[in-house]
């Protein structure tokens, strides 16, 4: 099993090109189901166990199972979160990697297939999730799969408030708890929670998420609607970048830069006076996972483009100005100024 497991973890590594990270990724999407029962027997719970905390909303296990079957996605994080193991390996030459895994679903998809491609001697592996049955499930895989040499432990806890023990310095902390524009899931709240936990030289992935403010016809962007059609479509042509709104990393700059707690505030842009091509005011969000392995939008439903405002309701306003609040479930607002005459 273990071998099966390295085989298909190493032929995601050598993907390229989206089609052979797809044919790749169902691999391992197949592997996972020979341990796990088949969607006619997820339990009502395993579908209803979503969590809602104050930072954003856990999903349930049976939501974040099929996260895996974001295929592009899958490919990356884990192409990202091999290329970091080995960076820290380098770093830290004859230490045992202290790995922190928030919010890791019932199959621990972003580490679990690599387990087999270092030595167990290697990796200290904390697992946490908020809902006991996910981590119930990847107990289970984990012994299935025979991957029990590995130091791999458990713990059911909110990754927003979780405090790592001063005996285990976190080399690498891996989470993927966001939807796009990182609405809705608590990916903000975890990242500020943990990444100053990290120490020095440690990292933290997704290494940076990026989030664009562009003018636009969303409708005409590409977008990722089901993971059986990945969008083929070029970027809208008419597409006007905007911005920079923020990004997200170990440094969390973006956050020192505003005043109120859990909220950033964009400055005014000047709106289009004719918008007729670009009548949508969206935020484009791409992740680089680690190094040069990005994620870009409309690649994973993580980063579809959001709309949040129609240029047609800003009518008669010459600027407007973004908010996103993380205080409880993060969402997107705006403010308009300056009155047309
Ligand atoms: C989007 S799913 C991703 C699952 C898996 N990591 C993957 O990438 O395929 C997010 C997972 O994080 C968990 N989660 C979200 N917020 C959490 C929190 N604050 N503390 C612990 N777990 C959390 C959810 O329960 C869910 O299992």
């Amino acid at each position: 099993m273990k071998e099966t497991l390295a085989d298909i973890t190493t032929q995601i590594l050598h993907s390229s090109g989206i089609d052979q990270e797809i044919e790749a990724v169902r691999h391992l999407s197949a592997f996972y189901s020979r341990f796990v029962p088949g969607d006619q027997s997820h339990s009502q719970q395993e579908k209803g166990n979503e969590v809602l905390l104050q930072g954003g909303i856990a999903l349930s296990s049976y939501d974040a199972a099929i996260c895996l079957d974001e295929f592009i996605r899958t490919a990356r994080f884990l192409k990202g979160t091999h290329l970091a193991l080995r960076e820290l390996l380098r770093r830290f030459p004859g230490q045992k990697l202290n790995i922190l895994y928030a919010g890791c679903g019932p199959y621990a998809t972003l580490i679990l297939p690599l387990l087999p491609l270092f030595a167990p001697a290697e990796l200290d592996v904390l697992l946490l999730d908020i809902n006991t049955d996910s981590l119930r499930s990847v107990a289970g895989i984990l012994s299935a799969a025979g991957l029990e040499d590995y130091q791999v432990n458990m713990q059911q806890a909110d990754a927003i408030r979780y405090q790592s023990p001063a005996s285990r310095p976190l080399h690498l902390v891996v989470s993927e708890t966001m939807f796009y524009a990182l609405i809705r899931e608590p990916q903000v709240s975890i990242t500020q929670n943990l990444a100053p936990q990290l120490q020095k030289g440690g990292i933290l992935i997704p290494e940076e998420i990026n989030l664009d403010l562009v003018f636009t016809f969303h409708g005409e962007e590409p977008y990722l609607k089901s993971t059986d059609q990945y969008p083929s479509r070029l970027p809208y042509g008419h597409r006007l970048q905007v911005d920079r709104l923020f990004s997200i990393n170990k440094e969390l700059d973006f956050y020192r830069a505003n005043n109120s707690p859990g909220i950033f505030e964009s400055k005014f842009y000047e709106l289009p006076t004719d918008f007729s091509a670009t009548p949508d005011l969206c935020i484009h969000t791409h992740l680089r996972i680690f190094g040069e392995v990005i994620l870009h939008s409309a690649e994973s439903s993580i980063t579809n483009p959001y709309c949040v405002v129609s240029l047609y309701n800003l009518q008669g306003y010459t600027h407007a100005a973004l908010i996103y609040d993380f205080n409880d479930i993060p969402q997107w607002s705006y403010k308009a100024k300056g009155q047309k005459i």
